[in-house]
């Protein structure tokens, strides 16, 4: 029996570690460095309709406690990932997640059609913190009524599981959750990047162009934590953990609080194979306390 197991919706993972979204590229960068077929799921680089270049540089800033990236969704766009990157994932067998956004509600549901048939994707995973041009570029993910209809459409569109992404610079968060079940998600993720930004003292600039960025890593642990902790009081479907994920004990705490599975973002980038170290010490933890599944520690804090 293998203990590290886990069910999110219709999708059976072999260990409940992912890569998160923009982190790790489209997989087949760090197949020299690691055995992509171990990792619970891959979750591709955010993909559109169309390519994008993203924002000017810089585009990074490293902090104390993380970092801040204003990448703009700079990606190869839906076609070029079909035809380039999905054979070498499928070649390797890995479980790909396909991170997808869009300005408008009907991108985000073309580009569901463009994979639905394609061979090698388990499920799909929209990303609602980008801003919606019909709504004046308030993000998806920040008003419960746009959250419901891109959900909703997204499930008419999609037979493959669906996730959602949350953002978590939202007072509510459980509100948005309840809206994305309503709309048909089969899981949650817990959550993207918190709002941040850094002033560069000399020249009075802010250290990203936008001047307002993603914060990640180690910093936004506590803050995503709780945010999970909200959304498991609030819906009952898997969650998946994301946000400062440094080690399995990091990893633990989310799957106590309620995760059924984790993603590791900016981990990756001080370390390229954490995600699997990650799973080899969770194995050997579970052995040292006696534990037969991993089920039997989900959601079990006191
Ligand atoms: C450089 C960088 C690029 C990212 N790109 C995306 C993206 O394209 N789509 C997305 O949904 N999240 C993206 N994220 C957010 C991560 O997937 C993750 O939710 C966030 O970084 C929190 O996890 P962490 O603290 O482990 O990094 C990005 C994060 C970083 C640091």
């Amino acid at each position: 029996m293998n203990k590290l197991e886990v069910k999110i919706g219709s999708l059976t993972l072999k260990n409940p570690v992912m890569t998160a979204s923009g982190t790790f590229g489209y997989g087949d960068e760090y197949i020299s460095l690691l055995d992509i077929s171990k990792l619970g799921a891959i979750v591709t680089k955010t993909l559109t309709m169309e390519p994008r270049a993203g924002n000017p540089a810089p585009r990074i800033w490293e902090l104390p406690y993380g970092m801040l990236n204003s990448i703009g969704l700079a990606n190869i766009g839906v076609h070029r990932f079909i035809s380039e990157k999905l054979p070498i994932l499928r070649d390797y067998e890995a479980t790909v997640i396909a991170n997808i956004a869009s300005a408008d509600v009907a991108g985000y549901t073309e580009v569901i059609k463009i994979l639905e048939n394609e061979k090698g994707i388990s499920a799909y995973e929209l990303n609602v913190s980008c801003p919606n041009v019909e709504k004046e570029g308030m993000a998806f993910g920040a008003d419960v009524e746009t959250l419901l209809e891109v959900t909703r459409r997204c499930r008419e569109a999609a037979d493959k599981c669906l996730i959602v992404k949350l953002t978590p610079n939202v007072y509510d968060i459980g509100s948005l959750a309840q809206a994305a079940v309503e709309g048909g998600a089969d899981a949650l993720t817990v959550a993207n990047t918190v709002l941040g930004m850094a002033v560069d003292i000399e020249s009075r600039k802010p250290r990203i162009p936008s001047a307002l960025a993603g914060y990640s890593g180690p910093g936004i642990k506590p803050v995503n934590l709780a945010k999970l902790y909200q959304v498991r009081k609030a819906v009952d479907v898997p969650l998946i953990g994301c946000g400062g994920i440094m080690n399995y004990r990091d990893a633990l705490e989310y799957m106590i609080t309620g995760a059924a599975a984790v993603q590791i973002g900016s981990g990756t980038y001080k370390n390229p194979r954490l995600a699997v170290e990650v799973i080899d010490d969770m194995e050997r933890y579970l052995n040292e306390k006696g534990i037969d599944d991993i089920d039997n520690l989900i959601g079990t804090m006191k």
